[in-house]
């Protein structure tokens, strides 16, 4: 079951909306909604699942309604239409109390205006949250500082916020956020007002911060680049509706519409996508046959190519031909004694990296995970398939 479950929902904004949703759902667009009765539509019919411990983007314009979705769910705002169900409960039944006692527990939310309370220093904005939980003072200081230390903060715990730059308050904010250890953390544009060079340091941070904490992760841009970058999965949202959800391969290589193709078009692939989005999959795999055995197994399953991983890891490459010319001078017993090293690359490896070495290898290159398994293989001819764009991304 995933943790957030956003069902059918439509927001609109402004008075007796009504009628608003009548004429949307007969088919009238934000514009024309506008002009009739003053109804701003901020989603239309979003549906969408967050698993735990993905990190999920929220991209599109300004305006598309990333901050009115992200509201949502900590119900900031409530629905017109829908339903918002999170790790089983339907939150727009919650009564006040239940309601506050979730977003204290359950939600952190780091801003893109960091939000920091001015005359506080940075260990009681990070503590801020345990204090409303009413936690003794001497725990939530040895908590808050525990945070501070973890964002790269030591030593700036009796700092205001005015004495740091913005990506050190960013740095405050996030700190602040996770230290109640809620479960989902809502980022709505939280790098967004950085210089480009700290921003690509924050998103270092995040990335390292949730491959230990695995929290589940909402967080909205309007960057592409970034969306790319952090997100397990994309939702792309467009004047209010959803125009696709995917893996940022997904996104980057099949783009729903004219739209989310606009935004890919200028993306370096060969920098984004990984060797295991394209890689093909796991080709014959010999361990310690004989050169009999193998020979058999290959002329059994049509491949010309074998790759020999046994015990002692990657042992290299072996074709037909090397295995008849060595059953031909008994060489030797098994095929591991007569593999021939190729390169190997690992599934993380982006395409920019894995590009020498396909094109400098005789065979397509092992993709080869870090316990030593073959996933796959991937060659040069793969790499330039998907790195020349399609006539359809052209046009875009
Ligand atoms: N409180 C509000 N009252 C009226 N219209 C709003 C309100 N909040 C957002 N909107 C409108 O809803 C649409 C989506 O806004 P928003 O969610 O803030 O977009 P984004 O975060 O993607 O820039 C916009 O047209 C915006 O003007
Ligand atoms: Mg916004």
């Amino acid at each position: 079951m995933p943790l957030i479950d956003v069902r059918n929902v439509t927001k609109i904004f402004g008075a007796r909306p009504e009628r608003a949703l009548a004429r949307l759902k007969a088919g009238a667009g934000k514009e024309a909604i506008l002009a009739e009765s003053g109804n701003t539509v901020g989603l239309y019919d979003v549906s969408l699942s967050i698993e735990r411990g993905e990190i999920f983007v929220v991209m599109g314009l300004s305006g598309s309604g990333k901050s009115t979705l992200i509201r949502h769910l900590n119900r900031l705002i409530d629905p017109t239409e829908g339903e918002i169900v999170i790790d089983g409960n339907d939150i727009l039944k919650l009564s006040i109390r239940e309601l506050e006692a979730f977003r204290r527990q359950k939600t952190g939310m780091v801003f893109q205006r960091f939000g920091l309370f001015p005359h506080r220093t940075v260990l009681q904005n990070v503590a801020y949250g345990l204090e409303v939980r009413g936690e003794p003072r001497a725990k939530r200081h040895a908590r808050a500082a525990e945070w501070v230390a973890t964002v790269g903060l030591s030593g700036y715990e009796d700092q205001y916020p005015a004495q740091l730059s913005g990506g050190m308050q960013q740095r405050v904010g996030l700190a602040r956020a996770l230290c109640t250890d809620p479960e989902i953390l809502l980022m709505d544009e939280a790098f967004s007002a950085l210089d480009p060079l700290i921003r690509g340091q924050m998103q270092d941070q995040l990335i390292d911060l949730q491959s230990r904490l695995r929290k589940t992760i909402v967080f909205i841009t309007h960057d592409l680049d970034e969306a790319l970058r952090l997100g397990d999965r994309i939702a792309i949202l467009k004047d209010g509706s959803l125009s696709q959800i995917g893996t940022p391969a997904e996104i980057l290589l099949s783009p729903a519409d004219d739209y989310v193709r606009a935004f890919v078009k200028d993306v370096n692939r060969a920098r984004v996508l990984t060797v295991e989005t394209v890689m093909k999959p796991p080709p014959l795999r010999l361990t310690d046959e004989t050169l009999e055995q193998a020979l058999a197994e290959m002329q059994r399953q049509g491949a010309e190519i074998g790759y020999v991983v046994n015990a002692r890891g990657y042992r290299g490459v072996v074709t037909r031909d090397s295995v008849n010319a060595a059953i031909a001078s008994r060489a030797g017993p098994t095929v591991d004694e007569i593999a021939v090293g190729a390169p190997s690359i690992a599934p993380g490896a982006s395409l920019a990296e894995a590009l020498p070495a396909t094109l400098s290898s005789t065979y397509p290159l092992a993709v080869i995970s870090r316990d030593g398994s073959l996933e796959g293989t991937l060659s040069a001819a793969q790499v330039g398939e998907i790195l020349t764009p399609s006539k359809d991304l052209e046009a875009a």
